[in-house]
């Protein structure tokens, strides 16, 4: 398989530009993150060569444990989730440069600790590392790590670049994160910040940019003259797993649809930017962001549907609903579904309807957008014997089957003319021949290169939590049992209620 990829001229993995050499903090370095993301996307960054020739890492979390047993935890983690299996001999070159310090984030023994090592690394290398301090901590720790780090002036760096960067919830409400990038602000500088939103990191994310800014034969369709609507949908079908704790304070809409699902949107309808630099294009996507208008607080009920799941059969076994999973109350008012209408109101899009749907526990995982184009003014082979004509869909796939499909109208074959949808297919699998790179790969990568295009902006952050908000309000007000599906199942009845009359959730 290797020497296809290698043949094959159109398999490139990440790119090998040179990376000047860097120091990766990472700040909850034993963590379900770290484990499951962090640490297998820097090993997949060191098969592909994508690393900067000089790389350490120092782990920071709670425990004490010495260098040497967190890096049986390191290898423990990549063995058991790298997207590919461990090279021995890369692998342990990557682990001889992890080092660990065990300390809590308030204690100034964690900084003393931490400045001490790169300052042995830089030296024993003789150039000053770039840092990048990575908080892939629990969201209370943001601040305090911040400001720690600005008192012990690690915050910048004589002849190296030092970057900061977040991982979500990056706040709970805009208050909340307003008042986050008030702290981180105070210390760093935006241009040194990066707010991860990992969807940004997927290929056929950006794959969304390429498509529409490098094929001639969208853009002119792309507005309100020809899209009919557009539907976003990130289903999912696991639960909650153990992560009640966080969960039941989140709900549907804050933990996807504030973050990841408004990027999906901007990214969808954004006017094209200038260029593909950092700030061309998060000011494109702002700009979308404030042309959205959230709902008045008595408008939310028409245009937007809570749920939560009840008992049912998911991936392929019985599972407990949501009030019954270890770690929530049994009066828990949060959702595990939210579907949404929402408008774009600028010269492109002003009337098309734009329907977000999000939900755990859901029939099957996909991640898509749907675009549907106006019908035919007049289809003269209305025969019987036509099968389902419906107008053009182009289809987005995100995940799992990552891929673009076009519906048509085509004629059977036959006598009489009869026609029927049929569909135009990229696949990533088969065109690429290769496997995508993980998104983690992709951001951290970047964080290192200083690129920070795919990455949410200060401003990008608060004017998506603006159009959320309304909504929370308006459910802090309204108390009572949410409406439940079963687990397993396409979603509530209710979900189909905010769509326009003879319109349709596609089915999962
Ligand atoms: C995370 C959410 O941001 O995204 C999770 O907190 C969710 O609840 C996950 O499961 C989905 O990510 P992906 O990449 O599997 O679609």
């Amino acid at each position: 398989m290797a020497t296809v990829e290698q043949e094959n001229p159109l398999t490139e993995g990440l790119e090998r530009a040179p990376v000047h050499p860097t120091t990766l903090i990472i700040f909850g370095a034993t963590g379900d993150l770290a484990q499951r993301k962090l640490l297998p996307a820097i090993y997949n960054l060191a098969h592909e060569g994508a690393l900067p020739e000089r790389f350490n890492l120092i782990g920071i979390a709670r425990s004490e444990q010495p260098d040497d047993e967190y890096r049986d935890f390191a290898r423990e983690a990549i063995e058991k989730h790298s997207r590919r299996p461990p090279d021995e001999t890369v692998l342990n070159s990557l682990l001889e440069r992890m080092r660990y310090v065990g300390a809590s984030f308030d204690d100034p023994a964690a900084y003393e600790g931490l400045a001490n090592i790169a300052r042995e690394l830089d030296d024993e290398a003789g150039v000053p590392f770039n840092r990048v301090f990575y908080l892939a901590t629990a969201p209370s720790f943001f601040e305090t790590i911040a400001r720690a780090l600005g008192e012990r002036g690690l915050d910048r760096r004589e002849g190296a670049e030092v970057r900061l960067v977040v991982e979500k919830p990056f706040g709970h409400d805009l208050a909340s994160a307003r008042e986050l990038n008030r702290g981180l602000l105070s210390v760093f500088d935006e241009r040194q910040i990066f707010r991860i939103d990992h969807y940004l990191g997927k290929e056929t994310v950006q794959n969304m940019l390429v498509l529409r800014f490098g094929n001639g034969i969208f853009e002119p369709l792309w507005n309100r003259s020809y899209i009919d609507n557009v539907q976003i949908t990130a289903a999912e079908d696991i639960g909650i797993g153990t992560r009640a704790e966080y969960y039941d304070r989140s709900g549907a809409l804050r933990d996807i649809v504030q973050n990841h699902l408004l990027q999906l949107l901007t990214i969808l309808s954004m006017e094209p930017p200038v260029s593909f630099s950092a700030d061309e294009v998060r000011n494109e996507k702002v700009k979308v962001l404030h042309a959205i208008k959230p709902p008045e607080p008595d408008d939310v009920s028409k245009r937007v549907v809570r749920a939560q799941y009840a008992a049912g059969v998911a991936e392929g076994k019985e599972v407990p609903g949501y009030l019954e999973e270890q770690g929530v109350a049994t009066d828990s008012e949060t959702e595990t579904f939210v579907s949404l209408r929402l408008g774009v109101d600028n010269w492109r899009w002003a009337g098309v309807p734009i329907y977000l749907r999000a939900g755990k526990r859901l029939a099957r995982r996909v991640t898509e957008i749907a675009v549907t184009l106006k019908p035919v003014p007049h289809l003269a082979f209305q025969q019987s014997g036509s099968l389902g004509v419906q107008p053009n869909q182009l289809i987005l796939n995100v995940q799992p089957n990552e891929g673009v499909s076009l519906s048509l109208v085509a004629k059977i074959p036959g006598a009489r003319m009869r026609v029927r949808p049929v569909h135009m297919e990229f696949a990533y699998g088969t065109s690429f021949m290769s496997q995508s790179p993980e998104a983690y790969e992709r951001l951290i990568l970047d964080t290192m290169r200083g690129d920070a295009t795919l990455f949410a902006r200060d401003d990008e952050v608060e004017a998506a939590w603006g159009i959320v908000d309304p909504i929370l309000e308006a459910w802090s007000h309204a108390s009572g049992p949410l409406p439940q599906y079963a687990a397993g199942s396409q979603g509530p009845s209710e979900a189909g209620a905010i769509l326009e009359p003879g319109m349709e959730w596609r089915p999962l």
